[in-house]
């Protein structure tokens, strides 16, 4: 049996421990959500309020000038290359993902205008499903979208498809796919491959560059705490700049906006893909967030994730013996940076635990979800978490008929 004290001696030597400290958090809350809503940095309070009180108040609107803001977008995008494995130039930061990746699907479509397949994961996030029907229907040609199996991507595989878009870990089991094994296969066939990295940027080590990836999008408001409703992300690889054309074009991806002219002429690398005016203050804030980035390495982030994650199954396994499925793989090559626990009162459990101080949550039919973020879980958090369970499992609090109630968000 794992102890309390094992946990905090854990904590004692945890180099990237001290970075706790640039976040906002209550030690009443034990908080295992941060793959759906990161907590506030306190970088991000202060380069908000300076964001508000001097480039704005003062400077007014030529801050798009004098502040930079108009490079925003790009300047973000490369700082967040270095944690997916981008080069710089290669990521814009904009819009929300879901319009992300209808940029992305609806150029990629264009560049493969013999084929009339895109495959994507039926267990895939429901608004990737969305994006990427709507963006089929509007291609021009006939386009059906298949949602198969992952396992049988390999037998759906032909010269037909010409894109697949697969999100690489997956939001409710937390499995991670082989994006480098995949690509290539994709790659063999002739097709495009498109990432959805939501539940991977600053979760999990990327590298799009050695996986060969085509296009990427992502969000920034879970691992990479931007805030609610943050913006997201874009990565187009180098060489498909200038040939990928931003199906949503505006003004601010036009070479020259400010000529005002009618024709769109597409402006050089990323811009291209800028539709309309940045979202200063909320970029302000993900600018803030990144710089807890300046402390810690990817590599520092994925074995402490791991560490934390082989934790609390040993603790649920060792603590509430046969009562959770975990279904999110042992194997930790397969494996992204949460756990999901599989039970038939799933709902109820996570509202009882969130009362008792420890915030997961709940994905339909089943899932009860709990995100692992080195930089400011504990071990001792873990411990902590599990104790909670064992007592809302023992006592049954969760059967009290209030935690029923299903609220608008789960
Ligand atoms: C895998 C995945 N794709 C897409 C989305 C939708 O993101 P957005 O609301 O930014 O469009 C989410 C949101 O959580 C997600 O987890």
């Amino acid at each position: 049996m794992i102890t309390r004290d094992e946990c905090h001696a854990l904590d004692a030597t945890d180099e990237l421990a001290p970075l706790r400290r640039e976040f906002r958090l209550d030690d009443k809350v034990i908080y295992l959500d941060g793959n759906s809503l990161g907590p506030v940095c306190e970088r991000t309070r202060a380069r908000v309020q300076e964001t508000i009180d001097q480039e704005w108040a003062e400077g007014l609107v030529t801050s798009w000038n004098a502040a930079g803001w108009m490079a925003t977008p790009t300047r973000l995008g490369n700082r967040l290359a270095a944690l997916i494995g981008a080069r710089s130039g290669e990521v814009l930061v904009a819009d929300t993902l879901t319009f992300c990746l209808a940029k992305l699907i609806g150029g990629a479509l264009d560049q493969r205008p013999d084929r009339h397949v895109v495959l994507t994961d039926a267990a895939n996030f429901h608004s990737d499903i969305y994006i990427v029907e709507a963006m089929a229907k509007r291609a021009g040609r006939p386009v059906t979208v298949k949602a198969i199996r992952r396992e049988a991507l390999t037998q759906e595989l032909d010269d037909d498809v010409a894109l697949v878009m697969l999100t690489h870990v997956d939001y409710r089991t937390g499995e991670m796919l082989d994006m480098k094994d995949i690509t290539s296969k994709v790659h063999a066939l002739g097709a495009l491959m498109l990432w959805d990295l939501a539940h991977s940027a600053g979760a999990v080590p990327v590298d799009l560059t050695d996986a060969d990836a085509d296009f990427a999008a992502g969000c920034t408001y879970k691992y990479l705490n931007g805030g609610p409703g943050a913006p997201g992300f874009l990565y187009v690889r180098s060489s498909w700049q200038g040939v990928l054309e931003n199906p949503l074009p505006g003004w601010l991806g036009h070479a020259r906006p400010f000529d005002f002219e009618l024709v769109y002429e597409p402006a050089q690398g990323m811009q291209a893909f800028v539709t309309s005016s940045p979202s200063i203050i909320a970029l302000a804030a993900l600018d803030g967030a990144l710089d807890v980035w300046d402390h810690a390495t990817m590599s520092q982030v994925r074995a402490k994730s791991l560490a934390l994650t082989d934790l609390f199954i040993q603790l649920v396994d060792e603590r509430l013996p046969g009562q959770f499925d975990v279904v999110t793989p042992l194997d930790h090559a397969l494996r992204g940076s949460q756990v999901s626990l599989r039970h038939s009162d799933g709902y109820a459990i996570i509202q009882a635990l969130i009362e008792s101080g420890v915030i997961g949550d709940f994905r339909a039919p089943d899932i009860c979800r709990f995100g692992f973020t080195p930089l400011y879980v504990r071990y001792i958090d873990v411990y902590e978490a599990v104790d909670r369970m064992v007592e809302v499992m023992a006592v049954g609090s969760f059967r009290d008929p209030r935690f029923a109630v299903r609220h608008a968000v789960t």
